[in-house]
C-alpha cells in the first residue's frame, strides 16, 4: 500500500510518520514539498506518487489568523482537500483527513454526534465544513476524523505555551467555560493506523467519525493539570496552584468565536474498532513528561 502523506511536520503529520509505518512506504510530504495553496502542483506531486492511501494532517491551522484571510484558509482546508478527494476518487484509493469541533456551534452541554447538525462561528471552522463537504460530494472512500483540542511534543498547542507560562508569570487567567477533551496527536495518529488497517480488511465503514480521549474539561482545568504534573516532574514552576485564576470567554476576547461546548461522542468509531478511548488526562501526562525532558 503506497501511502502519501501531507503535512507531516504538523502535530498529527510527525506522529503518523511513524504510526503509518506498518501501513506500506510512506511518502512523507511537509509544506516545502507540497503546498495546499498551489492547487495544481499539489494535484500533480500527488498524482505522480500513484498512492493506494493519501492521509492529509496539513491544515491551515491558525484559527483566529483565519478570521482575516478567510479566502487562504479556505484554499488550504476545502479546494486542496477536493483536489485530494478527487485523486482519491480516480485512483481508488482512500482518503484520510481530519476535521474540528469547531464545525459545530457549542450550545447545549451533550457531546456532538456525527450527525447533529452544525453551525459553525469561525472563519476557520466554515472553512473545515467546506472541506468535509468537498469530500463527501466528491464520492471517494475516505475516513474524515472530528478531533478537538489537540497536544503533543512536536510544534506549538497550548499544553506547551502553558508550561512556558508557568515557568515565567506567578499568575495566570485561563478560561474556564468551553468545555471539550484534549486529545494527543499520538492518539490520533494511533487510532488511524488502526482504522485503517481495519478498512482494508472490510471491518469499518468509510465515513465520518468523531475521535477524541475520553472524559471532559475546560482549558482552565487542562492548564492547572499539566502544570501540577509538570511541578512534580520537576520542572521549573513559579505560578502557585492557586494562582491559576478561572475566567470566562468574554474576559478573554479572540478574533475567532469558540465554541462553548466542544464534546464530541465517539461511541460511533470506539464501537467500529473495539477501542476503549482512554481519559484525557493519560495523553497529557505523555505530552508534559516528554515536554520537560526536552
Ligand atoms: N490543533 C488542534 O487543536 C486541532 C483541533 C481539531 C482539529 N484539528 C485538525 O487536525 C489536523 C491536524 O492538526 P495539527 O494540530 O497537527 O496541526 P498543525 O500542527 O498546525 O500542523 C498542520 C500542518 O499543516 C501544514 N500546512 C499549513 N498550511 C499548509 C500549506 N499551505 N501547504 C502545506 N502544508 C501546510 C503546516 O506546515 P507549517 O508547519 O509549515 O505551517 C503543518 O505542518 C488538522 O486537520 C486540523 O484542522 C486540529
Amino acid at each position: 500500500m503506497k501511502i502519501v502523506l501531507l503535512g507531516a511536520q504538523g502535530q498529527v503529520g510527525h506522529e503518523l510518520s511513524r504510526t503509518l509505518l506498518p501501513l506500506g512506504p510512506i511518502c512523507a510530504l511537509r509544506r516545502a514539498d507540497a503546498d495546499l495553496g498551489d492547487l495544481a502542483a499539489l494535484a500533480k506531486r500527488v498524482s505522480d506518487e500513484k498512492p493506494d492511501l493519501i492521509v492529509n494532517a496539513a491544515a491551515w491551522t491558525a484559527v483566529d489568523r483565519a478570521e482575516s484571510d478567510e479566502a487562504t484558509a479556505h484554499r488550504v482546508n476545502a479546494d486542496a482537500v477536493e483536489v485530494l478527494a478527487r485523486i482519491a476518487r480516480e485512483r481508488g484509493a482512500l482518503l484520510v483527513h481530519y476535521s474540528t469541533d469547531y464545525v459545530f456551534d457549542g450550545s447545549g452541554s451533550r457531546p456532538w454526534r456525527e450527525t447533529d447538525p452544525t453551525g459553525p462561528h469561525s472563519a476557520y471552522g466554515r472553512t473545515k465544513l467546506a472541506g468535509e463537504a468537498a469530500i463527501a460530494a466528491s464520492g471517494c472512500q475516505a475516513l474524515v476524523f472530528r478531533t478537538s483540542w489537540v497536544h503533543g511534543t512536536h510544534g506549538g498547542n497550548f499544553v506547551r505555551t502553558m508550561l512556558r507560562l508557568a515557568a515565567e508569570r506567578e499568575s495566570l487567567s485561563v478560561v474556564a467555560d468551553q468545555i471539550g477533551a484534549p486529545t494527543s496527536a499520538e492518539l490520533i495518529a494511533d487510532v488511524t493506523a488502526l482504522a485503517v488497517a481495519a478498512w482494508r480488511q472490510g471491518r469499518i465503514e468509510p465515513g465520518l467519525y468523531h475521535l477524541a480521549a475520553a472524559g471532559e474539561t475546560s482549558w482552565h482545568g487542562l492548564a492547572t493539570h499539566a502544570i501540577e504534573r509538570a511541578r512534580r516532574m520537576g520542572h521549573t514552576v513559579r505560578v502557585d496552584a492557586g494562582a491559576i485564576r478561572a475566567i470566562g470567554t468574554s474576559d478573554y476576547p479572540t478574533p475567532a468565536r469558540r465554541p462553548a461546548n466542544s464534546r464530541l461522542d465517539c461511541a460511533k468509531l470506539s464501537t467500529a474498532l473495539g477501542l476503549d478511548l482512554p481519559d484525557w488526562t493519560v495523553h497529557v501526562d505523555r505530552t508534559v513528561d516528554r515536554l520537560v525532558q526536552q
